[in-house]
């Protein structure tokens, strides 16, 4: 019998709006294996410099792409990053963008100690949508669901739905 090679999943959305805190479950619950963009880039140095304004290193995205290519051909992953514009469309099957209320999100960047640029630009991005954008300008649309990370009953459902995108998936 011939397995089926799992596909791969983009879970996106601003710093903060609870992307680990569903990609740690769902690794769990769908036996995936979570790459966390930000952390492999730091364990790995995949870094380019880094940005004394907004207190953030800056990706090596080529660095970072040259690792995962072997790794997305495997399929099972769920992919972790803050961004989505410079992976390649072929790579995924599902791309979830995750938000959270502004509020909430103000509250969980401050209690990260993000200086007030910082703050400030996390905050518009997620006012502006603008990774919701990204991800539009990146992948076809009937790929692309948004969810949300704002409350635990939200973090249920958004675990739900990307349930049952797999099963559905897997049905085909
Ligand atoms: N649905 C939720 N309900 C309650 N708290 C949450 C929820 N999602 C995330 N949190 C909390 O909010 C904080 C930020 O969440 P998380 O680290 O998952 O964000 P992130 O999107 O992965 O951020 P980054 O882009 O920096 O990786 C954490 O303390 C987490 O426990
Ligand atoms: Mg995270």
């Amino acid at each position: 019998m011939t397995e089926t090679i799992k596909p791969n999943i983009l879970i996106t959305g601003t710093p903060g709006v609870g992307k680990s805190y569903l990609c740690d479950r769902l690794a769990e619950q769908l036996k995936f294996t979570w790459l966390d963009c930000s952390k492999i880039a730091k364990e790995l140095n995949f870094i380019e410099e880094y940005d004394k304004e907004y207190d953030c290193p800056i990706l090596d995205e080529d660095k970072l792409m040259d690792h995962l290519e072997p790794l997305m051909a495997n399929g099972g992953n769920i992919v972790e990053y803050h961004g989505c514009d410079f992976f390649p469309e072929r790579w995924f099957q599902a791309v979830f963008v995750v938000s959270c209320a502004n509020d909430t999100l103000y509250d969980r960047l401050k209690e990260r100690n993000y200086n007030e640029k910082k703050l400030s630009s996390n905050i518009e991005c997620e006012i502006f949508g603008t990774i919701l954008e990204e991800a539009r300008d990146s992948y076809k649309s009937d790929i692309i669901y948004e969810i949300s990370g704002d409350t635990k009953a939200d973090a249920e459902k958004s675990l739900n739905t990307v349930k049952n995108w797999y099963s559905m998936w897997k049905r085909k």
